[in-house]
């Protein structure tokens, strides 16, 4: 059996690899490490937690004795755990450097003295590029990253190739642009204004609505993890993009229709601090691993608001009744919607 950790589990992508794993690889045993911040939901691993090829472990990756361990254990290492958020990185971004940076090198230096690691796959992200007024950004590109959660997640990007490059830790990393699909906390745009629709509530879209953003649908993003795992050469990195861009308006449009709301929600709020104007991704060097989207974008987004639409009793507790979720709404969107 291959023993596979994976940090970050309990969230919406690695839940997804939680669940894609033990279903198209009967031979791996799969642990996750998840500290169950806000973001973390047991119930996303619902199935999984019954599984006997799969074992949750609450922990918090900077606890150098908890991941020293599981990673000791481990053949593969996925590691998806961070804080996520940008809005809320830049209220406050201690706990980003904390989890981000910090947690990265404490999983890296179990890493370096793991005795069987095969592979240790670093979760980055498109947003370590910075904006992309034209062009798609490749793997050699310069990082330019402009907010804090993303300059966090550069820090981690770099600590880990030189793990690589220093320590000869088998590092790949891969830079995925943004993801879609179910367990999505519903603070990110596509959920967030899904559920809203949905009761009616306003549509609080950033600045002019002509920033954009390529989506990605979470299965296949977890179809090119697979792919770097087991043909990503030690030290490279992988740009993932589902080669979807789409302008915040139109995306905003795309949901109202398929929710059947009026365009009237949408309500333009004063704009992000520092907003990438667009991402893109150059995805040449994973498309010749053999790798391509499977999902369209419109096939992708209408069963994503299905699920949200048929699984209410995930995320209306979080709208309604969770008080870290109401405090963080009102911060981010009472200002901004009274004076829209
Ligand atoms: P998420 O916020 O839904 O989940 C993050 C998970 O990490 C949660 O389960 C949380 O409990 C856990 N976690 C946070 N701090 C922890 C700690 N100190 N110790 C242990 N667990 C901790 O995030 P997501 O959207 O699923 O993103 C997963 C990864 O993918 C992140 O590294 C993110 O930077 C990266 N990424 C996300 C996207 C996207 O569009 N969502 C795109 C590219 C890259
Ligand atoms: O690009 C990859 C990144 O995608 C990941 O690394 C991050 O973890 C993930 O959160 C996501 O970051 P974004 O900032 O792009 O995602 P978010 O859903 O917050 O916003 C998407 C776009 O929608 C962005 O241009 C801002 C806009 N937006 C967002 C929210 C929450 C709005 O207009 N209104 C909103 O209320």
């Amino acid at each position: 059996m291959t023993e596979v950790l994976v940090t970050g589990g309990a969230g919406f992508i690695g839940s997804n690899f939680v669940h894609y794993a033990l279903a198209t690889r009967p031979d791996w045993r799969v642990t996750t490490l998840d500290k169950l911040t806000y973001a973390g939901r047991l119930e996303n691993l619902k199935g999984a937690l019954d599984d006997p090829r799969h074992s949750f472990v609450r922990g918090d990756i900077t606890d150098a004795a908890v991941a020293g361990c599981l990673v000791e254990r481990a053949d593969l290492v996925v590691h998806f755990a961070a804080e996520t958020h940008v809005d809320r990185a830049i209220h406050g971004a201690a706990d980003f450097i904390k989890t981000d940076v910090f947690g990265t090198y404490v999983l890296l230096e179990a890493a370096r003295r793991a005795t069987h690691l095969r592979r240790f796959i670093q979760i980055s992200t498109d947003e370590v590029y910075g904006t992309v007024p034209d062009g798609s950004s490749r793997e050699t590109d310069e990082l330019k990253p402009r907010n804090p959660y993303a300059a966090s997640k550069a820090g981690a990007d770099r600590l880990a190739y030189s793990f690589f490059a220093t320590y000869g830790v088998p590092v790949c990393i891969t830079r995925a642009s943004n993801n879609y699909g179910p367990c999505q906390f519903p603070e990110k745009v596509i959920p967030l204004f899904i559920t809203n629709a949905v009761d009616n509530q306003p549509l609080p879209l950033y600045g002019d609505g002509g920033n954009v953003r390529d989506w990605l649908h979470v299965l296949d993003h977890c179809r090119a993890l697979d792919l770097v795992i087991e043909h990503g050469v030690d030290g490279e990195v992988y740009n993932i993009g589902g080669g979807n861009e789409v302008a915040n308006v139109d995306l905003t449009h795309q949901i109202l229709d398929l929710t059947g709301r009026p365009a009237s929600l949408i309500t333009r709020v004063p704009d992000r601090p520092g907003h990438d104007r667009r991402y893109s991704l150059d995805t040449t060097k994973l498309r010749a691993l053999g790798w391509q989207p499977q999902v369209g974008f419109a096939e992708g987004l209408r069963e994503t608001v299905q699920w949200y639409q048929a699984n209410e009793s995930w995320w209306r507790p979080i709208k309604q009744s969770n008080a870290e979720f109401q405090s963080y709404y009102a911060t981010q969107y009472g200002e901004r919607l009274r004076l829209s």
